[in-house]
C-alpha cells in the first residue's frame, strides 16, 4: 500500500486551524476523493506555547522552517502565514526544491505571482491559490479553467469580508466603525494589520489576481487605483439611502477600448443591484464573459472553515494531479495590456459639499460643473443654515474623472464653499 503523502503547513492561525478542523472532520471522504491518503507531517508556527483554536499533536509543531523545506518526504507545502516575507522566501524555496505549494496569501500572489508561477512551471510542480480571493468562494478555478472559452469583459465585486461586515453593520444598525472593526478582528476576518482591509489594499491584491487571470495579463498592484472606507461617514450612508443606494467597497476590472480599468473604492451601488444585498462577511463576484454572459459567485469571503474549504480543494487537486503525473496542467499565456490611469476612467459621482446658504451659490456651483462638462443627474440641499454651512449633495451623470476633478478644483475655490466633504463613485445597474 502507498504511504500517505506528507504535507507541511506554514502557519496555524485562523486559516491553518480551519484546514486542520476540516481534515479532522472529513478526513476519510477527502482522502477518498483525492484518491490518495495524506497526512500533516509538520506545522510551522512562531510560538510553540500559544493556545490553538484546534487540537493538534504538539510534536507536529515546529519553529524551524527547515523541518519542512528540508524534509524530502514533505512534497506539498501549504502556506498560511500571510505577509510577503518570509512567506515569499519559503514558497520560493519550496517550489525550487520541487515541492507543490498551496497558499491563501493574496499579498504574495499579487506581488510575486508571475515569478512564482514561472518557477512552478519550470520545476513541473503545482502552485494553487484558491483561498487567496473570496474566502470559500470558488473563483480562481472558474477563471483559470471553467471559463477558458470566453473573452472576459468584466470582473467586479465585493472581495473583502472585513469592510463589507463593517459597512453592513454601519448601514443596518448605525453601528460605530471602531466597534465593528474590533468584532471583525475577533471573528478572524481581518488581516494581521487591519489597515490592509480598511484602506482597500487587501481588495486591491485580490483584484490584481482576478484581473490578471480574467484578462490573461500581468497586472501590478501599482496599476490598481485604491481607496478604502476610512472616510465613509454616517452622513454619506444616510444620503446613499435617500437616493436609493448602498455603499459597498467594490473591486472593479473592466476591459475598455484603450486597455483595462482596475480600481478599488467605496461605491454607491443601486439597491436593485444584487451586490447591494450582499451583507456581512459575504463576498460576491460578478464575471461577464462574451459567451457565458453574466455570472455571480457568492459566499463567505473570510473565516476559518470557508477559507479552509478552498485550501483543501487545492490540496486535493495537487494530490489528484500527483496520482496521474499531471502537474502544472493549466497554461498561462499572459500578454501585456495597458491599464488605464484613473483620470481616464468614466463613471458617475456622488459629491457632498458644505456651502454658505445664500442666493446664487447653487448657480456658481452649477456653472463650475458645466465649465468642465460635468452634467448633474440629481441634487439635494438639506436644512437651512443661519450662519452655519449646509450640506448640498449632487449625483452626476457619467463623466471622465479628470473633468470631475477639474470641476471640483473650481468649486473648492468659490468663497461660498466651505468644504468638499465626500466624493464617491456611483456604479450603474446590470446591463
Ligand atoms: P493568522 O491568524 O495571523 O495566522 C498566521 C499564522 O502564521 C500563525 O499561526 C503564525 O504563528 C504563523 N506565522 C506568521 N509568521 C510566521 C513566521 N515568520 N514564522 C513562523 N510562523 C509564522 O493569519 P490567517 O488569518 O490565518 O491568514 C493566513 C493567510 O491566509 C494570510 O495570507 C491571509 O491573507 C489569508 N487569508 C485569510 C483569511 C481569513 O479569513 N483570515 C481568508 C482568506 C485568506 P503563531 O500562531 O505562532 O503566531
Ligand atoms: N481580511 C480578508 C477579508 C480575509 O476580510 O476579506 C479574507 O481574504
Amino acid at each position: 500500500m502507498d504511504r500517505p503523502v506528507k504535507l507541511g503547513l506554514l502557519g496555524l492561525g485562523t486559516v491553518g486551524a480551519g484546514v486542520c478542523k476540516i481534515l479532522q472532520q472529513n478526513r476519510e471522504v477527502i482522502s477518498h476523493r483525492a484518491g490518495t491518503d495524506f497526512e500533516i507531517a509538520k506545522i510551522l508556527v512562531r510560538d510553540l506555547d500559544k493556545p490553538r483554536a484546534v487540537k493538534v499533536d504538539s510534536c507536529l509543531l515546529t519553529t524551524d522552517v527547515t523541518d519542512i523545506l528540508g524534509d524530502p518526504e514533505i512534497t506539498v507545502v501549504v502556506e498560511l502565514m500571510g505577509g510577503l516575507e518570509p512567506a515569499y522566501e519559503y514558497v520560493h524555496a519550496a517550489l525550487d526544491a520541487g515541492k507543490h505549494v498551496v497558499t491563501a496569501n493574496k499579498a504574495l500572489i499579487a506581488s510575486h505571482g508571475a515569478r512564482l508561477i514561472r518557477l512552478a512551471a519550470s520545476k513541473g510542480v503545482d502552485l494553487y491559490y484558491e483561498g487567496s480571493v473570496g474566502g470559500g468562494i470558488p473563483i480562481i478555478k472558474p477563471l483559470r479553467e471553467s471559463l477558458v472559452g470566453n473573452r472576459i469583459e468584466e470582473v467586479m465585486g465585493i472581495v473583502n469580508g472585513t469592510t463589507n461586515y463593517i459597512l453592513s453593520r454601519m448601514t443596518q444598525e448605525k453601528a460605530d466603525f471602531v466597534d465593528v472593526l474590533a468584532e471583525a478582528q475577533a471573528l478572524g476576518y481581518a488581516e494581521a494589520d487591519p489597515a490592509a482591509d480598511i484602506e482597500g489594499h487587501d481588495a486591491a491584491h485580490k483584484l490584481v489576481i482576478l484581473a490578471s487571470l480574467a484578462f490573461q495579463t500581468p497586472i501590478s498592484i501599482h496599476q490598481v487605483y485604491c481607496e478604502g472606507i476610512s472616510q465613509i461617514t454616517a452622513e454619506d450612508i444616510a444620503f446613499a439611502e435617500h437616493f436609493g443606494y448602498t455603499i459597498k467597497l467594490l473591486a472593479i476590472a473592466k476591459r475598455q477600448p484603450r486597455g483595462i480599468e482596475a480600481r478599488v473604492h467605496p461605491t454607491f451601488v443601486p439597491n436593485r443591484h444584487p451586490l447591494a444585498a450582499v451583507h456581512g462577511v459575504f463576498n460576491a463576484i460578478f464575471v461577464r464573459g462574451d459567451a457565458v454572459g453574466d455570472l455571480m459567485f457568492y459566499g463567505r469571503g473570510a473565516g476559518d472553515l470557508p477559507t479552509g474549504s478552498a485550501v483543501i480543494a487545492d490540496i486535493v487537486d495537487v494530490l489528484r494531479n500527483r496520482k496521474r503525473g499531471a502537474h502544472h496542467r493549466v497554461e498561462t499565456l499572459w500578454q501585456p495590456i495597458p491599464v488605464e490611469a484613473i483620470g481616464d476612467v468614466r463613471t458617475r459621482y456622488y459629491i457632498r459639499l458644505h456651502a454658505v446658504d445664500k442666493p446664487g451659490v447653487l448657480a456658481q456651483v452649477a456653472a463650475s460643473f458645466g465649465a468642465e462638462g460635468v452634467s448633474i443627474e440629481s441634487m439635494i440641499q438639506q436644512g437651512r443654515g443661519q450662519d452655519q454651512p449646509v450640506p448640498i449633495v449632487f449625483i452626476t451623470h457619467e463623466v471622465e474623472e479628470r473633468q470631475l476633478r477639474a470641476s471640483l478644483a473650481r468649486i473648492a475655490s468659490l468663497p461660498s464653499i466651505k468644504h468638499i466633504a465626500s466624493v464617491i463613485r456611483v456604479e450603474g445597474g446590470l446591463r
